[in-house]
């Protein structure tokens, strides 16, 4: 049997009655749909975890700073919802745009601090669109957990922050990112790379495993950031839009790696936004994650 489809809240919430009635625990995979590998071991994660597992999928035009690249966001249902059922997801939940935003609609879920920098210096607007939806999608779903990829880190810990804030009943999971063969990790604008920058694009994956090694290694934070956008830059990306050292708890910029960090970075390589971020552990704590990025 295929996995059955809802598309509004009442039957979402009826379907979730029923499951509570029976005792089971539920979890929430939330996503824009064009579902890859990334995608599919959040929801592996996902039915481990939790007796029932929900996937959704929305594409968020509030996540979105031009109408140009809402419009060309992939939207493949069918494909997702086939994906889906060998997996052995309980439901799948379609909500269109007037169910999510009635007429009317004015909330804004905003969250300061984590949001601010890095992919929220570049995409104004996108955070806030991030928060009131996955806000809603909580609410609507009433889930005990929820599974998030640690590709989007910068998403991962502002959702984070924002069921604190909120005291929102519900468990957030990380996920490690999903990897091609080559060390790029999965998106769904990768397909949108042509022959030529698909053999350039794991060089940004690379250069950051290159960099948390050398910089647990204990080279110079500034310098060794410099020469690994200067990497990037001669591998072929048009442009780094940001390539910076984080705390790994708050995001909070750093000088030294005394704690566990994070190296973060997004760039462009032709009309395409790559974004990618590792784990840098001081070198006492090595070895460290960046050996799963292959060579
Ligand atoms: P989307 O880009 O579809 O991603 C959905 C989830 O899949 C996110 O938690 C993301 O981090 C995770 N994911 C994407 N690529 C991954 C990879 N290579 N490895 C592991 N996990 C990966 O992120 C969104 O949608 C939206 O912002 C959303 C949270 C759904 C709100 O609209």
């Amino acid at each position: 049997m295929s996995v059955p489809i809802v598309r509004t809240i009442v039957e979402l919430r009826a379907v979730v009655a029923g499951w509570r009635r029976s005792g089971a625990s539920i979890a929430v995979v939330p996503t824009m749909g064009a579902l890859h590998e990334g995608h599919l071991s959040l929801v592996r994660c996902a039915l481990q975890k939790a007796d029932r597992v929900i996937v959704t999928l929305f594409v968020n035009p509030k996540q979105f700073n031009n109408a140009a690249d809402l419009a060309a966001y992939p939207r493949t249902e069918n494909e997702d919802a086939a994906k889906l059922t060998p997996l052995g997801a309980h439901l799948l939940y379609v909500p269109n745009a007037t169910e999510m935003y009635p007429d009317g609609f004015t909330t804004t879920v905003s969250v300061s601090g984590v949001s601010e920098g890095l992919c929220g210096a570049f995409r104004p607007g996108h955070f806030d669109g991030v928060a009131t939806v996955v806000a809603k999608l909580f609410l609507q779903t009433g889930a005990d957990f929820a599974f998030f990829g640690e590709k989007d880190f910068q998403q991962l810990l502002l959702i984070r922050r924002m069921v604190r804030d909120l005291d929102i009943p519900i468990t957030i999971v990380p996920c490690p990112t999903v990897r091609e063969a080559d060390g790029l990790a999965l998106s769904s604008r990768n397909l949108r790379l042509s022959p030529a920058e698909r053999a350039v694009a794991p060089r940004l994956a690379s250069v950051l495993r290159d960099t948390a090694e050398g910089l647990s290694n204990g080279s110079p934070v500034l310098p060794t950031l410099a020469e690994a956008r200067a990497a990037i830059l001669s591998a072929g990306y048009r442009q780094v839009e940001y390539l910076e050292l984080r705390g790994e708890a708050d995001l909070q910029p750093i000088a030294s790696i005394d704690q566990p960090v994070r190296l973060l970075a997004a760039a462009w390589l032709g009309q395409t936004r790559l974004i990618d971020n590792i784990r840098t552990l001081p070198a006492c704590q090595l070895p460290n994650e960046s050996l799963r990025i292959p060579r």
